[in-house]
């Protein structure tokens, strides 16, 4: 590692870190129109940020990273949008998938993947196999996830427990309703960031951010940088967390 990127690592405090970060990449088709460039361009460019943010995780040993790649709604995108998208995703798993594998990243899709071609499964879940025993970061790719239609989907699964007699209507509780969500068995998300202005959650993690400290920047995404992303986790640090109590 460069001295000047350990220096920049040694600006957190290890004792302070997020134990689950989640980010909404946004902007980058509001970047690449800035530069005169296809918004295709600026999802490509976005790609290159998301290797760097993700080498910095894995770099802090974070527990986990969730990333917003594709939501419920970016479907009605123009089709050839999506197209672009979905032969990114299919390229970028391909791509670096070794690599996380050899830097100990377990990855994780979470959403309703069986919408997506059966190539792109297939690729999915090859790199889940890869990594299934690797300790290291959990990086979820959130594609094709709405945190609401998660809620849905694991509603609709507990119901269906009750109603075959496997579990009573009165034991679902807080544990017994996570293990149902994409996300069993990962902490909650301490830290989410939004890039490129927008002052919304956007449909993302809505159960798992309940306490989220919420952290955004004007930046676009294909702009955003290590040191800003180590800006939001030092900020993080220095916040006071009450989680409804008076103090942390
Ligand atoms: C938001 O920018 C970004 C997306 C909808 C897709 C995010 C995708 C990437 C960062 C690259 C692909 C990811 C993987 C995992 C390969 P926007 O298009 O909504 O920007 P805008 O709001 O400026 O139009």
């Amino acid at each position: 590692m460069k001295n000047s990127y350990t220096e920049l690592l040694n600006r957190v405090d290890k004792n302070k870190l997020p134990r689950h970060v989640a980010i909404i990449m946004d902007g980058n088709g509001r970047w690449a129109s800035f530069h005169g460039l296809l918004r295709s361009a600026g999802h490509t460019a976005g790609v290159k940020t998301l290797k760097k943010i993700l080498t910095t995780a894995v770099n802090l040993k974070l527990e986990a990273l969730t990333v917003y790649a594709f939501s419920t709604e970016n479907w009605k995108r123009p089709h050839a949008e999506v197209d672009f998208l979905m032969h990114l995703f299919s390229e970028y798993i391909e791509r670096e998938k070794m690599e996380m594998h050899a830097n100990n990243v377990r990855i994780k899709f979470i959403g309703r993947l069986n919408e997506f071609s059966p190539g792109i499964q297939a690729q999915m879940k090859d790199a889940v196999e890869l990594m299934k025993n690797n300790s290291g970061v959990m990086f979820n790719i959130a594609a094709n996830y709405g945190g609401q239609d998660e809620i849905i989907r694991a509603t609709q699964s507990l119901a269906k427990k009750v109603a075959e007699g496997k579990i009573s209507a009165n034991e679902i509780d807080k544990k017994i309703f996570e293990n149902e969500l994409d996300t069993e068995g990962q902490p909650p998300v301490d830290l989410l960031i939004r890039t490129s202005g927008d002052l919304r959650i956007s449909n993302f993690l809505l159960w798992q951010s309940a306490y989220a400290e919420l952290w955004f920047t004007k930046t676009a995404w294909p702009e955003f940088t290590p040191e800003e992303f180590i800006d939001a986790l030092v900020d993080f640090g220095n916040r006071d967390r009450k989680f409804g109590g008076l103090n942390s």
